[in-house]
């Protein structure tokens, strides 16, 4: 039996959201969802942090760091009070700076503090790439890595199609890139938010945790030493399994897209340093 507790400050909504979310099981899978209180956390398997200061429209994630920092501390002071064996996983914006935050006040093993890093921007990426090539995105290999915001890069070098080189211009990779980098901004201007295409990949990185899958995903992950960069959170292909992430691939960039990530942890870095400040 699945079971998902919600913990929000305004109570009503996540009993309203509960409320709907049960309405569907008819059409889904079993499941218990209920509304809850941090003792809830006891014995849950994942805790999963949405919670903080929304994006405004034109505004970055990094300008959200000092407010969603201080909320961070009262959320997982409280969270970590009831759980000390589960995994934590981040999606708060700036998600970086926060599943670092988080890292350090849990005091858990890096490997079981994970940040949604990523993985959203490669299944936009994705999805760009195979729209222009008529080709299922599923079936496209593409990595966006370091911040999830202004500072991420694609590994054009090793994207690929069943193995083959993805063809497009490097006008046309520019072109793809910045509708991905760019998408949250359009989306919040838009509707306010972002919500669906998150959700999907906090449920990917989920199953891939309780199916002990040892997928690889591109979330946001603790690293000292791997390329030459340290003591930062920032998005890399990662496998995942039961107790979280088990290891980074090294997707062995070229010098330009390695310059980029190093640019990109610098960046992190000093948001960091600000942060914990
Ligand atoms: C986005 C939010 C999750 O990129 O940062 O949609």
């Amino acid at each position: 039996m699945n079971e998902l507790v919600l913990i929000d400050a305004r109570s009503d909504k996540a009993q309203g959201d509960a409320l709907d979310m049960n309405h569907g099981i008819p059409f889904t899978r079993s499941a218990n969802i209920w509304f809850g209180s941090y003792e809830d956390c006891r014995g849950a398997d994942i805790i999963i942090v949405t919670a903080g200061a929304a994006q405004r429209p034109g505004e970055s994630r990094q300008d959200l760091l000092v407010r969603n920092a201080a909320i961070f501390r009262d959320i997982i002071t409280n969270v970590t009070h009831y759980n000390q064996e589960g995994i934590l996983l981040i999606a708060t914006n700036p998600v970086d700076v926060l599943s670092y935050v988080t890292w350090k006040i849990a005091g858990w093993p890096k490997e079981r503090v994970i940040g949604s890093g990523t993985l959203l921007d490669s299944a936009r990426l994705r999805y760009l790439i195979g729209n222009e090539l008529g080709v299922d995105p599923r079936s496209v290999h593409a990595h966006v890595i370091g911040e999830h915001g202004d500072t991420e890069l694609p590994v054009w070098s090793r994207a690929n199609i069943a193995g083959v080189p993805v063809e497009l211009t490097p006008d046309r990779q520019d072109d793809l890139f910045k509708e991905t980098r760019d998408a949250a901004y359009q989306i919040i201007a838009a509707k306010g938010a972002t919500y669906y295409a998150i959700a999907l990949a906090l449920d990917r990185i989920c199953a891939a945790i309780l199916g002990d899958e040892h997928s690889v995903l591109n979330v946001s992950t603790y690293v000292d030493g791997y390329l030459g960069i340290k003591d930062v959170y920032l998005g890399l292909p990662c496998v995942i399994g039961r107790w979280g992430i088990e290891r980074t691939i090294d997707l062995a960039p070229n010098d330009e897209e390695l310059s980029l990530l190093r640019h990109s942890a610098d960046v992190l870095r000093d948001r960091i340093k600000m942060a914990m400040s």
